[in-house]
């Protein structure tokens, strides 16, 4: 006997979904109360609620965007640097700083079977993208004799074989009490006919819900308490594919906490003025990072006295939280964004089909939108040769050959 078959018949019937039940009389018992649980379970609302708010294109006037004020790493002396960098060091030294990763993403791009973080890099001896991080971290431990707590988040998806690939490497030497995992949520798929659509016959698809999940997982996952109970202070987020990530520093730690902010973050310049990618700026006053084409053709090339362009600092998902601002931010629900993205179905034969383009809106949260809780943050333009080679797809921008090139270049490994 199916429980609640004919609640979620009526949920569907109610949200025109009725498609999703289409293999239920092939499914065994336990499939067909899988599959009735979880669209029980599914906030129905939520989910339209949010595809029709995406119809509608955000518009920001001109005349609410306003410069944020950053420091150019290359523009420093050496005795600025030096002396921010004491500053950090000092807090990391006395264990105030930890580190997030954000390593739920489904890396659609890159259409690897597997965690992204288990990826291996092409260099000798091949590497995995969270053994290239747990270098960084090893760095702190063999020179300043400081064990950074490495706080990872995970997903539905990904959590076991993240946490298997981990016991499999024995924590590439790190002490494993020092690594711990959470989960963030996740949500359905639209599809282009505005359909959730099918993983298997008897599961729906739903997805991790963006990199902005990870304060609330943080507070769910108890990792907020934890961090209390450890007395840390300061926490690094970023993701798990940037291979040249300085993942803890001083440097951006020291003018964060010199200029009494609380949060800090890295960014890059942006070469071109067409460039697509979303910028550094305040929004009706308030510390954002916003789609390129809101600003005029003017925006795009101003610059300041000292010659600094305005408008061309772009994210690199290197961010510095003080834990008082986690506290602030847990207490919000941020704004969810559409991504238009390529994803595995199940059609109406009943059989897996990998489309060639992208096919379902996927709905995130991005960390950045917490800033605008703030009056100001603190910001650090970085070279991109020194610390940024993500690998996010083979064939694009940012391809896993070009990563290595980096990767061996920095590292003198050839
Ligand atoms: P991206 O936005 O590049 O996404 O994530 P992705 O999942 O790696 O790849 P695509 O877009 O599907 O191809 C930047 C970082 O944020 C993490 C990713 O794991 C990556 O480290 N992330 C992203 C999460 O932790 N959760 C999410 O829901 C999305």
């Amino acid at each position: 006997m199916i429980q609640n078959y004919e609640k979620a018949k009526q949920i569907l019937t109610q949200y025109h979904q009725e498609h999703l039940l289409s293999f239920y009389d092939e499914l065994d018992t336990m499939q067909k109360q899988q599959l009735v649980n979880q669209i029980c379970d599914i906030d129905f609302d939520q989910i339209f609620d949010l595809y029709e708010a995406s119809k509608i294109d955000e518009v920001i006037p001109p005349s609410f965007i306003e410069p944020l004020s950053y420091k150019v790493k290359a523009q420093l002396t050496d005795d600025e640097i030096a002396y921010y960098e004491a500053i950090g060091m000092d807090a990391i030294l006395h264990s105030k700083c930890a580190m997030v990763m954000m390593a739920g993403g489904q890396g659609t791009r890159l259409g690897y079977k597997g965690p992204k973080g288990t990826f291996e890099l092409d260099i000798v001896p091949k590497k995995s993208l969270f053994e290239i991080a747990c270098d960084r971290l090893k760095d702190f431990q063999e020179k300043f004799h400081v064990t950074i707590p490495w706080y990872i988040m995970t997903s539905v998806y990904n959590d076991t074989a993240t946490r298997s690939f981990f016991e499999e490497k024995n924590f590439f030497g790190y002490p494993r009490d020092s690594v711990f995992f959470f989960k963030q949520s996740q949500l359905p798929l639209i599809d282009i006919y505005g359909n959730l659509i099918l993983e298997e016959i008897y599961k729906v698809k739903e997805v991790s819900n963006g990199n902005g999940d990870v304060f609330t997982s943080m507070r769910q996952g108890g990792i907020l308490d934890d961090m209390k109970m450890k007395k840390i202070e300061w926490i690094f987020f970023a993701g798990v594919d940037n291979v040249l990530l300085k993942i803890i520093d001083p440097l951006l730690l020291g003018l964060t906490i010199r200029h009494h902010r609380v949060i800090g973050s890295k960014t890059l310049l942006k070469k071109n003025a067409e460039d697509k990618d979303w910028i550094f700026a305040r929004r009706n006053g308030k510390p954002s990072i916003i789609n390129s084409c809101h600003l005029t053709d003017e925006m795009k090339i101003a610059k300041n006295k000292d010659g600094n362009y305005l408008y061309r600092e772009i994210n690199m998902l290197a961010h510095l939280f003080h834990i008082s601002a986690l506290d602030k931010i847990t207490q919000v629900s941020l704004p969810y964004h559409r991504a238009f993205k390529k994803n595995t179905f199940v059609n109406e034969e009943g059989m897996k089909q990998v489309p060639e383009s992208p096919n379902t809106f996927k709905f995130e949260t991005f960390i950045f939108d917490a800033f605008s809780l703030f009056d100001d943050l603190e910001l650090l333009r970085v070279e991109e040769e020194e610390e940024y080679a993500p690998i996010k797809d083979f064939n694009g921008a940012h391809n896993p050959e070009l990563a290595k090139e980096l990767y061996e270049k920095k590292y003198h490994l050839k």
